[in-house]
């Protein structure tokens, strides 16, 4: 499996671009080996051990966790760094306001500094990787090159690995180019880190045009695995748009009815408002026959068929999710799904080599070792787990894995769902009037703050279609996409706006989610369907409470009012923020936008103060 740094790889390569790449990377980064990675299991083996042997890995209990490791990371490397997210687009309007750019040319001068024999003492792994299944017409290939162990196991398990890949990659094929370092190279006689890595400097660099990608100094999460927020979404999204789809940060679930007929929706919610819990959602059992099944839990690639309909893929393996807050309640196919086989990472790790996080269980087991690496002490108040901390586990172990997960046409989307995290003002559902409407709705969509790393806690935050920090080229330009992309099919998914937030005036969550967001989706498909009725409220077409499914929940009309108002006060506030949005991105805004602001305030004018679904009639 591994070579000298002079020699080929044992399988045989035809690709002299890939070759000579590899080699030209390999003499700025001066390796002491490279290692062409099969996606083997000896391989993903090897690597879990190489890893306990440094003693970042720690073996769990094979009786409680068969096959699963824990590992903490360097208190200084613990999420994505946006901040130090870079789209280094030749013209920096192709950038847009949204992100960072610096000119590709003054990028490279200062990378290539940085990259100068950045992998000395380290071995460099050649990790060919197809997102998607490998030889459906929606997948597409990424080479990344890295000098982290931990990097090339998740990715075993996160995408389609090895030599599969470079058979399809044949001599020509296209692939993104992923460089990515720990930033930490050993010098002769220095002694390792368990989690090398750079504290000072960070760098997660898109070049669109050529198609690759370098990140430099974290080996954490999407700053490392390049093929998920890097290429799947910042690059894909470039793609995309010159070559008419879309890549999207989006789950896609089936809903199963109980006369077997299957519709799949796509989802879009920004981080942290409970998207893996969503796409594997269990009904309540009073939901009787319904079903839903896990196509993907965060991103999905979406292409027009020849029969004008919409097919979507994952183009992930496995999941990377949020640990805290998962538990037998909130997602207990997740639970199973990390029963086995998986990595965690910052999570606490109790005394008998298990896992635990805050909302794990009610009472934290008795002597935890913590993130850090210390006997966790609760009275301290700090949390065992870190916030972010996280598993990587198979997609195949989810017992909710939709049967079409792996097809490599994709399966047909009918609706679109967007939502944020919003305690006032937005309806728990509403769909709207029409595909243009429907854009203008994910595009304003936002959440209000709940971590200081963003801003004032409880203000919103806009987050265009879930994909603030994750769209490679100019939102205006992506809007406009968007746009286009409707008007060129004949019959567009149905778009729908949800809000699982929303708050009484005692700060009480109104809606109780998870299982019951069935309730809601299941309104969705028969709408899709032409089965369910609704009314046309100011901002779109609304179910009536007779037309959601209540049976085994006390919600009551009274608090169906409260959920779905309108508010005019609270709407003319959020459409004067629609404005300031605009504002920032008025150079590629498309115009339809103010029109459509436009013509709401005006169906918010002619409708009472406070706009409701069953107005009370005296
Ligand atoms: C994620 C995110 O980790 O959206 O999926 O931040
Ligand atoms: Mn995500």
């Amino acid at each position: 499996m591994t070579e000298t740094i002079n020699q080929t790889a044992t399988y045989p390569i035809h690709h002299t671009v890939l070759k000579n790449w590899v080699h030209q990377i390999a003499d700025l980064c001066k390796p002491d080996h490279i290692h062409w990675c099969d996606g083997s299991q000896d391989e993903y083996n090897e690597m879990c051990e190489r890893l306990v042997r440094k003693g970042t890995f720690i073996k769990l209990n094979e009786e409680k966790r068969p096959n699963s490791y824990a590992c903490f990371s360097d208190p200084s490397d613990v999420a994505r760094v946006e901040d130090r997210t870079f789209i280094c687009s030749r013209k920096k309007e192709d950038a847009g306001p949204t992100n960072n750019w610096v000119d590709p040319k003054e990028m490279k001068q200062t990378l290539s500094k940085l990259l100068d024999g950045c992998m000395q003492g380290r071995t460099m792994y050649v990790i060919p990787f197809s997102m998607g299944p490998i030889g459906s017409d929606i997948a597409h290939i990424g080479i990344e090159i890295t000098d982290s162990e931990y990097v090339v196991a998740n990715m075993h398990l996160m995408t389609r690995v090895g030599n599969k890949v470079i058979d399809a990659l044949g001599a020509k094929g296209e692939f993104v180019k992923c460089v990515h370092t720990n930033g930490a190279p050993l010098l002769p006689g220095q002694a390792d880190t368990k989690w090398p890595c750079n504290p000072t400097t960070k760098y997660i660099v898109h070049y669109p045009e050529e198609r690759s990608i370098v990140s430099y100094g974290s080996g954490y999460g999407g700053n490392a695995l390049l093929g998920k927020k890097c290429f799947a979404l910042r690059i894909a999204t470039v793609m995309a748009q010159e070559e008419g789809w879309l890549a999207e940060h989006m789950l896609i679930l089936g809903v199963e009815s109980p006369d077997k007929e299957k519709t799949y929706v796509a989802a879009a919610f920004p981080s942290a408002c409970g998207k893996t819990n969503f796409a594997m959602l269990i009904p309540p059992k009073e939901i009787d026959g319904w079903k839903v099944t896990t196509v993907g839990d965060d991103i999905a690639w979406i292409k027009p068929g020849k029969d004008g309909k919409l097919y979507a893929i994952n183009p992930e393996f496995g999941y990377f999710g949020v640990a805290p807050g998962t538990n037998n309640k909130s997602n207990p196919n997740a639970m199973k799904t990390i029963a086995k086989n998986t990595i965690f990472t910052n999570v606490a790790i109790t005394d008998d080599g298990d896992v635990w996080w805050e909302g794990m269980t009610k009472e934290a087991p008795k002597n935890l070792t913590d993130w850090r690496g210390h006997r966790w002490d609760p009275a301290a108040g700090k949390p065992a787990a870190h916030p972010n901390a996280r598993f990587t586990a198979p997609a195949s172990q989810c017992p909710s894995i939709d049967s079409e997960w792996e097809n490599p046409n994709g399966v047909p989307i009918s609706a679109f769902i967007f939502g944020g995290r919003r305690s006032n003002t937005i309806p728990l559902i509403y769909q709207a009037h029409n595909w243009n409407y429907g854009v203008y709705l994910a595009a304003t969509m936002g959440s209000e703050m709940t971590a200081a790393a963003f801003g004032e806690i409880g203000k919103v935050r806009r987050d265009p279609f879930a994909m603030l920090p994750f769209c490679g080229y100019h939102m205006g330009d992506y809007f406009n996409h968007w746009l286009q992309f409707g008007r060129d099919i004949p019959n567009p998914p149905r778009i729908f706006g949800v809000n699982w937030f929303r708050k009484d005036e005692n700060g009480n969550f109104l809606w109780p989610g998870f299982g019951d967001n069935m309730r809601v989706l299941r309104w969705i498909v028969e709408k899709v369907r032409g089965k369910s009725n609704a009314v046309e409220s100011p901002i779109g077409w609304m179910p009536h409470f007779e037309d959601i499914d209540w049976s085994g929940l006390d919600f009551t009309k009274q608090q169906f009012d409260q959920i779905m108002h309108i508010d005019r006060e609270q709407w003319k506030t959020e459409l004067h923020s629609h404005a300031e949005l605009f504002g920032r991105m008025y150079d590629k805004l498309p115009k339809e936008f103010i029109f459509m602001r436009e013509l709401l305030l005006s169906s918010l004018w002619r409708s009472p103060e406070k706009w409701s679904v069953e107005p009370e009639v005296d």
